[in-house]
């Protein structure tokens, strides 16, 4: 077993307790990023150990580590439903009194539209995260896919409703960052955002968006790894 300290550990403690609620004959999303990569790899081990599941991945990173453990793959067109989510976060509102209390900004990876199409699809949604991840309200950038062809008037529409649009570039290519999917990615900037639901429709509304980051009344429950275990949230 892997030891890592820090945000490591925190990570790898809480993808490792979120793999423990799979269960024989689970239908399981599997979400993209560093976090719940070791929520695939538990459950990479506990497929080893007998474990008869099939899991949909949301990305292409996630299917690669998941055929590299070991784990069945299916799609979502191939199930009747999807018992289980695991999945990372980017933000998440951890203010009991919020209205808004388990709404995510998710995309950081450029994965959030078949993130967001498993996850809604899944009986339970259950995020994955560590402390750096909890916020009293939603105030990082939104991410949005958009068709290539449409990102400019998307972000006219952006800046039309106070937001600041960025195309993301891509690290080691020239120019933009290309999804799975074949799309772009605006970052939005909002500020601190007060209602996530009332931006979440708005954005959803803007002809070109292929998906947005925000993920809202969908999740049902947060595990956070600390530095020596995980606190669970139940929404
Ligand atoms: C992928 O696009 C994102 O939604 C990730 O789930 C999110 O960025 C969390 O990733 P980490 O666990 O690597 O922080």
């Amino acid at each position: 077993m892997k030891t890592a300290g820090g945000a490591a550990g925190a990570k790898r403690r809480a993808g490792e307790r979120a793999a423990r609620e799979v269960e024989d004959g689970f239908v399981v999303g599997l979400g993209t990023g560093s976090t719940t990569a070791y929520a695939i790899e538990a459950i990479g081990e506990l497929v080893a150990d007998g474990l008869e599941i099939q899991g949909i991945p949301t990305s292409y990173q996630s299917r690669q580590l998941a055929l590299e453990v070991g784990i069945p793959l299916t799609s979502l067109d191939a199930v009747e439903n999807v018992d289980l989510a695991i999945d990372g976060a980017d933000q998440v509102v951890d203010d009991p009194d919020s209205p808004a209390h388990g709404a995510l900004i998710k995309g950081g990876g450029a994965a959030h539209t078949r993130e967001k199409l498993v996850d809604a699809a899944a009986g339970r949604f259950v995020v994955v995260a560590d402390p750096s991840k909890l916020a009293d309200r939603l105030e990082r950038s939104v991410p949005l896919e958009v068709l290539p062809a449409a990102h400019s008037v998307v972000a006219d529409r952006v800046r039309d409703l106070g937001g600041e649009p960025s195309l993301r570039e891509a690290e080691r290519k020239d120019g933009p960052i290309v999804t799975d999917n074949g799309n772009l990615v605006l970052d939005c900037e909002f500020g601190p955002i007060d209602d996530p639901d009332e931006l979440a429709s708005t954005l959803s509304s803007v002809p070109g968006v292929v998906e947005h980051g925000l993920f809202v009344d969908l999740a049902d429950a947060t595990y956070v790894g600390t530095d020596d275990g995980v606190e669970a949230r139940e929404y």
